[in-house]
């Protein structure tokens, strides 16, 4: 167990990107009230996740985390997480198929509320109003009734996690991911595509594969793991006083866990060594992912390193990497390279999303080109450093909208507003989300050639 360490501790220190609530007995009533309620998800399940990323972090696997930036109140419809999951589950096979190895299925789903803002304001003409900072937070509408902090919105966050995580387990295990249906998915979007031609052979494969097992007496009739899969969820757990809440000792270990989500990352702007959100992470047991921009410096990520993961642990740290399209090969080397030598098990992941956010028309975008192009150094890096490309992680959504620019459809400036319905940073939509999945596919592909 973490030394000097409680759920609370990180109350004594510095924190930055916390909201100002004005009610204090509010908040401290919703946060009594959180702590009774049951817990989300099972230490066990936790633990079980991070087995699976120290496979990853071992070059066994590969890690799929994807979904919303920011999960909305108004938008929490079943048909929204079922095609969000439809999508995902796709991916996961054309990546499972790609590699050859497991894919580690984590979606940034019921949990992903609190979103970190680069100024605390948020202007429009001469108004001034407090920033947005994520349903659990406050309301996107501007205007200053909607913009003051809420407590009882973490309820409804709570429950509508409670809820979506429902009706996600009853995904995974009750059918709907049953192979020959994902698969027959991924053919209609293949046969629907543009770059059509680009994808058929790698799906051609797979049908293959299938229709071999099945002569073989292996299809999802006769065989549980085709007709099932595991899947966990995750979130930045910036708003510590609700994962407090939800922090519990697993009665098998003796160990504090957050039970608000399986996976937990700190985001770019809250890693500070000796500020609140590191000491939360530190004492809390679960597989952990921790996000690096490009200022970050590898002697900076080994101290945190040190704090978050002293024993070495596989599967406890994942590196989530943004570093923008161009600047992937100016620090990811260096990077790499000081992990390597003082020998960190650590997975390697890549967003990126976050990185690559320009101004469109009007409209806050990602050209598709540059997240690929992102994708693309990270995977060349880590081949010439002699490193496991471990994972992404990407926004997305399983809806047709107009959020990136580009893809085999062609999404243009002018489009952007024709569906434009985030309610933070723009998702990929189902088709562009797929695309990237196969040109990862095929870098995993060249990875697993290399090996031969
Ligand atoms: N159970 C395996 C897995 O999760 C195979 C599988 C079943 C699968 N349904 C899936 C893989 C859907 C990807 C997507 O890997
Ligand atoms: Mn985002």
């Amino acid at each position: 167990m973490a030394e000097n360490w409680t759920p609370d501790s990180w109350r004594s220190k510095p924190i930055v990107q916390v909201p100002a609530y004005p009610d204090k007995e509010a908040l401290a009533d919703v946060e009594s009230r959180l702590a009774t309620y049951p817990p989300l998800v099972f230490a066990g399940e936790a633990r079980k996740l991070k087995s699976h990323l120290a496979d990853v972090a071992e070059g066994r696997g590969f890690l799929l985390q994807g979904g919303d930036c920011a999960e909305s109140f108004a938008e929490h419809h079943a048909d929204h997480i079922r095609d969000f999951f439809r999508a995902f589950l796709q991916m996961a096979v054309a990546l499972t198929y790609g590699s050859q190895q497991p894919v580690v299925k984590v979606g940034r789903i019921a949990g992903q509320f609190a979103k970190p803002r680069s100024s605390d304001i948020e202007k429009k003409g001469d108004v001034e109003l407090p920033s947005y900072r994520g349903d659990i937070v406050n309301g996107i509408e501007f205007n200053a009734d909607s913009r003051i902090p809420d407590p009882h919105r973490q309820l409804m966050a709570y429950r509508q996690s409670a809820a979506t995580l429902n009706l996600l387990r009853a995904f995974a295990q009750g059918g709907f991911a049953n192979l020959d249906h994902v698969h027959q998915w991924m053919l209609d979007f293949v046969k629907d595509s543009p770059q059509s031609h680009r994808y058929q052979l790698m799906a051609d494969r797979i049908t293959d594969s299938l229709s071999f097992m099945r002569a073989c007496g292996i299809d999802p009739e006769s065989a549980p793991q085709l007709r099932s899969t595991d899947f966990f969820t995750s979130h930045e757990a910036l708003l510590l006083g609700y994962e407090q809440a939800l922090t519990r000792i697993d009665s098998t270990t003796g160990e504090w866990y957050a039970t608000s989500g399986h996976m937990l990352w700190i985001g770019d702007r809250t890693r500070q060594a000796d500020h609140a959100h590191l000491e939360f992470f530190r004492g809390v047991q679960n597989p952990i992912g921790l996000k690096c921009g490009p200022s970050q410096t590898p002697d900076g990520l080994l101290e945190l390193i040190d704090i978050l993961n002293p024993n070495n642990e596989a599967g406890r740290l994942t590196l989530i990497t943004r570093f923008g399209h161009e600047n992937v090969e100016k620090h990811l080397p260096k990077m790499i390279q000081a992990i390597e030598r003082e020998g960190r098990k650590v997975v390697w992941s890549c967003d990126p999303m976050h990185g690559n956010t320009i101004t469109a028309n009007g409209y806050k975008t990602r050209p598709f080109e540059r997240i690929m192009g992102e994708v693309e150094s990270f995977f060349a890096v880590h081949r010439a450093e002699g490193t496991h490309a471990g994972g992404v992680h990407v926004e997305m959504t399983g809806r047709n909208v107009t959020e990136c620019m580009g893809g085999a459809k062609e999404i243009s400036a002018e489009n952007l507003g024709d569906r434009y319905h985030t309610h933070c940073d723009p998702r990929l939509n189902a088709d562009q989300a797929l695309e990237l999945a196969f040109t990862i596919a095929e870098n995993l592909r060249k990875e697993t050639d290399g090996k031969k």
